[in-house]
C-alpha cells in the first residue's frame, strides 16, 4: 500500500514539473510566436483583398506597413539565433518595406510581391524554425 502511495506522489510531482515546464517554454516563446501570428494575419488578409479584386493601393498599404513594422521584431525576438536568420530577417523588412512604399497597383501587380514575400517566409521557415 504504501510503496503505491509513494509511486502516485512521485508520478503526481513529474507531471506537475512537466506541467510548468511546458508553460515555461510557452511563455518564452509567447512574443517570436505572436510577432509571425500578426504576419501571418495580414499576408492572409492581403490574399484576401487580392481575392475579392479590391486591390488599390489604399486597401493594400497598411498591410505591407503592418509587414514591414511586425518584421523589425522578427530579428530582436530571437536574439539568440545566429547572424544569418537576422540577416533574413533584414531582407524580409526591406522587402516589405518597399511595397509598403510604394503598393502594387492593381490585383495583377500583386502577384510578384506577393509570391516574394511567402517565399521570404518559407526560406527562413525552412533554415529556422
Ligand atoms: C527570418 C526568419 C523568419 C521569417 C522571415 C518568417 N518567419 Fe515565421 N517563424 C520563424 C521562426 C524561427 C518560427 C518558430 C518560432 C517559435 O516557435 O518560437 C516561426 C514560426 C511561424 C509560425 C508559427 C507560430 C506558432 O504559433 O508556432 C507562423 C504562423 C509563421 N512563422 C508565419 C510567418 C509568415 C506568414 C511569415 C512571412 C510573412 C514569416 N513567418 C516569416 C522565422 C521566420
Amino acid at each position: 500500500m504504501r510503496s503505491v502511495l509513494i509511486l502516485l506522489a512521485g508520478l503526481l510531482v513529474g507531471a506537475l514539473a512537466a506541467f510548468s515546464a511546458a508553460n515555461a517554454l510557452r511563455q518564452r516563446n509567447a512574443w517570436p510566436r505572436g510577432v509571425m501570428a500578426v504576419m501571418q494575419h495580414h499576408l492572409g488578409e492581403l490574399r484576401r483583398l487580392q481575392r475579392a479584386g479590391n486591390c488599390q493601393a489604399a486597401a493594400t498599404a497598411p498591410h505591407w506597413q503592418r509587414l514591414a513594422q511586425i518584421g523589425a521584431d522578427i530579428g530582436p525576438s530571437q536574439p539568440g539565433f545566429a547572424p544569418d536568420y537576422h540577416d533574413q530577417a533584414r531582407r524580409f523588412v526591406a522587402l516589405a518595406g518597399g511595397y509598403a512604399a510604394a503598393p502594387p497597383a492593381d490585383c495583377k501587380a500583386l502577384d510578384a510581391p506577393l509570391q516574394q514575400v511567402a517565399e521570404a517566409c518559407q526560406n527562413c521557415h525552412r533554415d529556422y524554425r
